[in-house]
């Protein structure tokens, strides 16, 4: 069945292009082999692992013996912080990240410490992004891994990663990002953003979800976290995800054709300007969260003042978004990206995420903005004077 709900919520997760799916059904079929096998089954397989290996590389820029294929970015992410900090823990046991990351990355630091690691936790200016200086004032001798998030999955904010590749390089840490976000709609080159590690994801990228990849620098030492068929180098070991790596690499590749086509910058960012001059146009009191201009190209975080955007997601009957708070057990909770760039709570708890991708049209962004006028004036109404 189609869902007639118009969807803005493309930092979350992605459709699968066609012609990704095109590309993977023949390894979901007839092409259904192990990679490691050496008879015909186990080549057709190993050929298409092949080819999307070299697609990632093209679009990151790097060797295709420098992509190490896992289960999605979260694999990543652990892969390169915890692989880092045991190949790294006889120079030391510092690592530098900001407040502002995934909680792949936070929660890895975390765990990190309770085996004796130390974390310096990098604060971020109200948009979101993390100063070079802070970078390299927080570096000691005990610095073994610098990880910092490329475009932030909340409000979209880019952070100077080239500048603070270079200062991690002229200190000789390592330096690792979470690229997830940024990698097929910004500047993907490896050689261009001076990364000795990047975590990319296909489900991000128009590609299917549980498959990723980390580029890890010719020469970085990093301890692998699983043992077994030794494949990756054995730095990964287990069955390779055939038809999900396939589709990675088709995903990789229609992304590159669309950064040239400037499709991020010609399409999805007008499209989300109109949104957003549409909303400012209609209500009253709305607050702009993530950087004005330092943003990916899709991202629209606003919140809504004295409208919580739990009520507001609940209200929405036409559009899929996403909303700035998170429901644990035990209650709900602002997002911790916000409260790091010093959003009070009463914004925070009102901030809804629209992530506008390569499919989404103006007359869908028309019927967006009214939809959520309309829900927001309705809430605002039932405020008490
Ligand atoms: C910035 C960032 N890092 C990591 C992840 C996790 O990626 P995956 O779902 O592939 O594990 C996501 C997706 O939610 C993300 O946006």
């Amino acid at each position: 069945m189609e869902n007639d709900i118009i969807y803005m919520d493309n930092h979350a997760t992605t459709p699968i292009a066609p012609e990704v799916l095109d590309a993977m059904m023949p390894y979901l079929t007839t092409h259904f082999g192990n990679a490691a096998s050496s008879h015909l089954y186990g080549k057709q397989a190993k050929d298409g692992v092949n080819k999307a290996r070299q697609q990632v590389a093209n679009l990151l820029g790097c060797l295709p013996e420098e992509i190490i294929f896992t289960s999605g970015a979260t694999e990543s992410d652990n892969l390169a912080i915890k692989g880092t900090a045991y190949a790294q823990k006889n120079n030391g046991n510092h690592i530098i990240t900001s407040t502002a990351e995934h909680h792949a990355v936070l929660d890895t630091c975390h765990v990190l410490e309770k085996e004796g690691f130390e974390t310096t936790y990098l604060p971020v200016d109200r948009y979101g992004m993390v100063n070079p200086d802070d970078v390299a004032a927080a570096i000691t001798s005990k610095t073994i891994l610098i990880t910092i998030i490329y475009a932030n999955n909340e409000v979209g904010t880019i952070n100077p990663i080239r500048e603070i590749a270079d200062i991690a390089s002229k200190h000789g840490v390592p330096i690792h990002s979470d690229a997830v976000q940024g990698i097929g709609k910004l500047e993907s080159g490896m050689g261009v953003l001076g990364l000795d590690m990047a975590s990319i994801t296909a489900h991000k990228i128009y590609g299917p979800k549980g498959v990723g990849a980390l580029y890890n620098r010719t020469g970085n030492p990093l301890q692998p976290l699983s043992y077994g068929g030794g494949q990756e180098n054995g730095i990964r070991s287990g069955t390779l995800n055939v038809a999900g790596i396939v589709g990675l690499g088709a995903a990789c590749e229609t992304a590159q054709l669309a950064m040239k086509n400037r499709i991020e910058i010609e399409i999805v960012k007008p499209l989300r300007d109109k949104l957003h001059e549409k909303l400012t146009s209609q209500l009253t009191d709305i607050h702009l969260n993530g950087h004005p201009e330092q943003r990916l190209q899709g991202n629209l975080n606003i919140s809504f003042k004295g409208v919580q955007s739990q009520s507001l997601l609940m209200g929405l009957k036409k559009v899929a978004v996403s909303s700035g708070s998170a429901c644990d057990s035990e209650a709900v909770k602002a997002s911790h990206v916000l409260t790091a760039m010093g959003i009070p709570n009463e914004l925070a708890f009102t901030a809804v995420r629209f992530g506008l991708g390569r499919y989404n049209t103006e007359a869908e962004t028309y019927i967006v903005a009214d939809e959520v006028t309309k829900v927001v004036n309705q809430l605002r109404e039932l405020i008490p004077d």
